[in-house]
């Protein structure tokens, strides 16, 4: 991996002169590569990293253990989720979602009972509600990666830098099996994951209550034949490009 840029890093805000600290959005559908990416560029700059999909995927775990794992979502509202036990903390990289006390492993969140629910969890009010106050509540020194669906959007709309990335639904379906440990998958395991990934695309982009959408200004980055240094150049040319 290629070290963190010295310019970038000096040249960054400093919110203890109070100057605004640099906050970076990553927007994209499922499977779009926005937090590997996002993961990067904040180890390459020095900064935070938010996973917003992780609390999206934590609130619908804790969802699903107080409904017993069936989840009526018309059920769920503020009240309800005053009573889960959830709890968005922060350390050096980013949130670490707790329940009942307890860290929640990655696994746990990626479950694919949690896969299954977690966009119509996603559009209910009550639940982007309380997420919204969680994402803006947390640090933002020296900066932040956000990566989501209303990163750009709604959460941080006036971020210094805008990314929206998008590929092929058969690549994304095909890292997202690869991730998952498939090495080889059949076509018929691309086409079941494909059609997975578009319904959910499908509820995010057609909900409501911030729908996925590219941010007006944003860099639109195609990845489906894109190598991930590339992608990760093009993001640091834009921030060095804004600074
Ligand atoms: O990693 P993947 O693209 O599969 O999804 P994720 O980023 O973990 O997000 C999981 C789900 O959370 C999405 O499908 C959305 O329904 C929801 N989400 C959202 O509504 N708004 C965000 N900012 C992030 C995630």
């Amino acid at each position: 991996m290629t070290e963190r840029s010295p310019r970038l890093a000096a040249g960054l805000p400093d919110a203890g002169q109070g100057r605004r600290s640099l906050v970076i959005t990553i927007d994209g559908p499922a499977g779009s590569g926005k937090s590997t990416t996002a993961q990067e560029v904040a180890r390459r700059l020095g900064l935070l990293h938010l996973d917003s999909g992780a609390l999206y995927r934590g609130i619908t775990l804790a969802l699903l253990r107080a409904f017993d794992g069936d989840l009526p979502v018309d059920r769920v509202d503020a009240a309800r989720i005053g009573t889960l036990e959830l709890e968005v903390a922060w350390d050096s990289e980013g949130p670490v979602i707790r329940l009942a006390g307890a860290r929640v492993p990655d696994e746990d969140l990626r479950s694919d009972a949690v896969t299954a629910h977690v966009s119509a969890v996603a559009a209910v009010p009550a639940v982007r509600g309380w997420l919204l106050g969680a994402q803006r509540a947390g640090p933002r020194f020296p900066g932040l990666v956000a990566d989501g669906r209303d990163m750009g959007t709604v959460v941080f709309p006036d971020a210094d830098v805008k990314v929206f990335l998008e590929a092929d639904t058969d690549v994304r379906a095909l890292r997202r099996l690869r991730q998952r440990g498939v090495a080889d998958p059949s076509p018929g395991e691309v086409r079941t994951e494909a059609r997975k990934l578009e319904a959910r695309d499908a509820t995010d982009a057609g909900r409501e209550l911030s729908p996925l959408r590219v941010p007006a200004g944003a860099l639109v980055i195609d990845t489906s034949d894109l190598g991930f240094e590339e992608q990760i150049t093009r993001i640091l040319e834009r921030v060095e490009a804004a600074g």
